[in-house]
C-alpha cells in the first residue's frame, strides 16, 4: 500500500447565509486511503462545508485543492469531474424513477443512437447491488422504498461516481447493524482503492471501526484535527459541545401505572402479523428489529397512517375502530415519524408554525390565531431542546437536519398527548441534543405518558427502555427486560436466518 497523501485540502473556507456566518475560516484535509471522521453538533456546519466541496454552495472565500492542485468547483458536475461524489444527508433521489435509473442517472448505458439500454442498465445495477450485498430490486420504484433502502440506493450511486473523494453525510442514520457492516466492508474497499472517505456521523461508537483521522467543527470553526483515537470519546464530545456532558442517559423516576395502549392480534400481512403488546403510564417500551422487520408499519397502523387489516387497538380504555391520524391526535396519541421530510415537516413554513401545528387550538382566542402565543410556545421548546438557530421565524427547510428533527419532536411535546409513538426519535441528532431529548422523554414518562420507541440504535434502547420488544419479519419474537439483556441477545432474536 502506498503511503497516504493529501487527496483533498480545503483552506480558509468562509460561508454565510443572509448575513449569518455558518463557516468561519475552516481548514480540512483528507488523505487518500483513509477515513476522515467529520464531527460536530447539529448546525455546526458539516453539511454546508461538504456541499461546498460538492458544488451545491459557493464559498464566500477559500480554496480547494485536489491532489495538491487548486480546483474551482462551480457546480455538482464540476465536483464529479474532479472525482468527488457525495451521499447527501437528506436523500436526493428521484422518487418516480427505479433503483437502477437512480444509480445511473445521467450516466445511463446508451446505444449508438443515444437510446438508453434499459436491460443493460438493470443488469449492471443488479450486479453492483449483489457485489455490495444490498438486497434491492433494480426495477423497484425508489418512491416506494423504505428510508433505509433509499439510503442504500444513494450509497450505491455515490460509490459508482466517486474517483478521488467520497463524502458520506450520515450514511448510517437509518441503517441497522447488518447493513452498517455491509457499508463498512465497502468503505474498506474504497480505502484500498486509494479514495479519501469523509464520514459524518452522530453515532460515535461506530467510528472506532473505520475512522483514521478526525476533524471536529464547532459553530463553523474547526476546533480539533488529529488521529482518531488520540483523544477519548469524552474529549471528542467536549470539543463538539464546548462543554462537559455529564450523562447521555439521564435517570428516570417514573411510576409505572395503568395500561394506556393495548394492541391485540393486530395484522397487516405481509408487513406484520399477530402483534400483541401493551404500554403503561410511565413506561418506555422499546421496539428493536432489522430494517424491514415491520416496526415502522406497525406504529403507522396504530396511528392510522396505514391502518391494520384486522385486530384491536385500545387507547386509554377505549377501543379504536378505525384509527386515522387526525382522530389519533384527538384521542391523545402521536407519532414522530422517521422520515421527517416526507411525512413530517412543512419545509417552507416557519419553525414556530411547524412546532405548534398539532395543537393550534391552544393558540386560538375566539377563533383567532394569537401569533404572540405561537412565538412564546416556540421559544419555550427552542430553549428546552436547544434548537439552533433559536429563531421562531426561521424557515424549517433551511435548518440543519438534526435541528429539523428537534422541531418535529417539539411539535408532539407541545401537543401534550398521552401516548407517544417515536420512530427513530434521535435519527441524525448530535450526542448533546440526544441527551436533551432523552430528558424530555423521561419527563413525559414521569408525567404519566406511555412511550413506544422504535430504534435501530441499540445502545439507545438499552439506555432508555424498560422493556424491549424484538420484531423479526413482521412478528414479535421476544420481549426482554432492558436491564437484563445485551445488544448481542437482541440481535440474536432480530437476525433472519438466510
Ligand atoms: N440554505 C441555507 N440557507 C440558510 N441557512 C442555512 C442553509 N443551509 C444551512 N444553513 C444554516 O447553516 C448552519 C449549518 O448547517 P449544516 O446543515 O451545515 O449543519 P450540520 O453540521 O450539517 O448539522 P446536522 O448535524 O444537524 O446535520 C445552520 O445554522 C443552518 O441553519
Ligand atoms: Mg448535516
Amino acid at each position: 500500500m502506498s503511503t497516504p497523501h493529501t487527496a483533498l485540502a480545503m483552506r480558509g473556507i468562509i460561508k454565510s447565509f443572509a448575513g449569518n456566518t455558518v463557516l468561519a475560516d475552516v481548514n480540512l484535509s483528507a488523505n487518500s486511503g483513509e477515513v476522515l471522521a467529520l464531527l460536530g453538533e447539529n448546525g455546526a456546519g458539516k453539511s454546508t462545508l461538504m456541499k461546498i466541496l460538492a458544488g451545491v454552495h459557493q464559498p464566500d472565500a477559500g480554496e480547494i485543492f485536489i491532489d495538491g492542485k487548486p480546483v474551482k468547483i462551480a457546480n455538482p458536475v464540476d465536483s464529479l469531474h474532479h472525482g468527488v461524489a457525495m451521499i447527501y444527508q437528506e436523500l436526493s433521489l428521484a422518487p418516480h424513477l427505479t433503483v437502477a435509473e437512480n444509480i445511473f442517472l445521467g450516466r445511463e448505458p446508451a446505444s449508438s443512437l443515444g437510446i438508453i439500454n434499459q436491460k443493460a442498465m438493470n443488469e449492471k445495477a443488479a450486479a453492483l447491488l449483489q457485489e455490495y450485498g444490498f438486497k434491492l430490486a433494480p426495477k423497484a420504484k425508489v418512491g416506494q422504498l423504505s428510508t433505509a433502502k433509499r439510503q442504500l440506493v444513494e450509497i450505491t450511486r455515490a460509490i459508482v461516481e466517486a474517483k478521488r473523494v467520497i463524502v458520506m453525510d450520515e450514511p448510517t442514520s437509518s441503517l441497522t447493524s447488518h447493513e452498517v457492516e455491509d457499508l463498512f466492508r465497502l468503505i474498506r474497499d474504497l480505502k484500498a482503492r486509494g479514495l479519501a472517505v469523509i464520514y459524518i456521523s452522530h453515532r460515535l461508537e461506530e467510528l472506532d471501526e473505520i475512522a483514521d483521522q478526525v476533524t471536529i467543527l464547532r459553530d463553523g470553526r474547526a476546533v480539533y484535527s488529529g488521529k482518531w483515537g488520540a483523544i477519548s470519546t469524552d474529549e471528542v464530545i467536549q470539543h463538539m459541545a464546548g462543554r462537559e456532558l455529564k450523562e447521555i442517559f439521564p435517570p428516570r423516576h417514573a411510576k409505572i401505572g395503568e395500561v394506556k395502549l393495548r394492541v391485540s392480534n393486530l395484522n397487516r400481512p405481509p408487513k406484520f402479523t399477530d402483534i400483541n403488546f401493551e404500554a403503561r403510564a410511565g413506561e418506555v417500551v422499546g421496539i428493536a428489529g432489522l430494517a424491514g422487520a415491520g416496526r415502522t408499519e406497525l406504529v403507522e397502523a396504530i396511528y392510522g397512517t396505514q391502518p391494520a387489516t384486522s385486530g384491536e387497538i385500545n387507547l386509554r380504555g377505549n377501543t379504536i375502530q378505525h384509527s386515522t391520524p387526525h382522530q389519533s391526535v384527538v384521542n391523545g396519541l402521536s407519532l414522530l415519524t422517521e422520515d421527517r421530510k416526507r411525512t413530517g415537516l412543512c419545509l417552507n413554513l416557519s419553525l414556530a408554525t411547524n412546532l405548534t401545528l398539532a395543537n393550534v387550538k391552544a393558540l386560538l382566542t375566539s377563533g383567532m390565531l394569537q401569533t404572540k402565543a405561537e412565538t412564546v410556545a416556540a421559544t419555550n421548546y427552542i430553549d428546552k431542546l436547544h434548537i439552533r438557530p433559536p429563531s421562531p421565524t426561521k424557515t424549517v427547510g433551511r435548518m440543519s437536519g438534526g435541528n429539523q428533527q428537534k422541531v418535529l419532536l417539539g411539535r408532539w411535546l407541545f401537543a401534550k398527548t398521552q401516548v407517544f409513538l417515536l420512530d427513530e426519535p434521535t435519527r441524525g441528532v448530535d450526542v448533546a441534543a440526544r441527551s436533551e431529548i432523552y430528558r424530555e422523554v423521561n419527563e413525559l414518562a414521569e408525567a404519566g405518558a406511555a412511550i413506544v420507541m422504535v430504534s435501530s440504535d441499540l445502545p439507545e434502547l438499552l439506555g432508555m427502555a424498560d422493556r424491549i420488544l424484538v420484531m423479526r419479519r413482521g412478528r414479535m419474537v421476544a420481549e426482554l427486560k432492558a436491564k437484563e439483556t445485551t445488544q448481542e441477545e437482541i440481535l440474536k432474536y432480530a437476525a433472519v436466518e438466510e
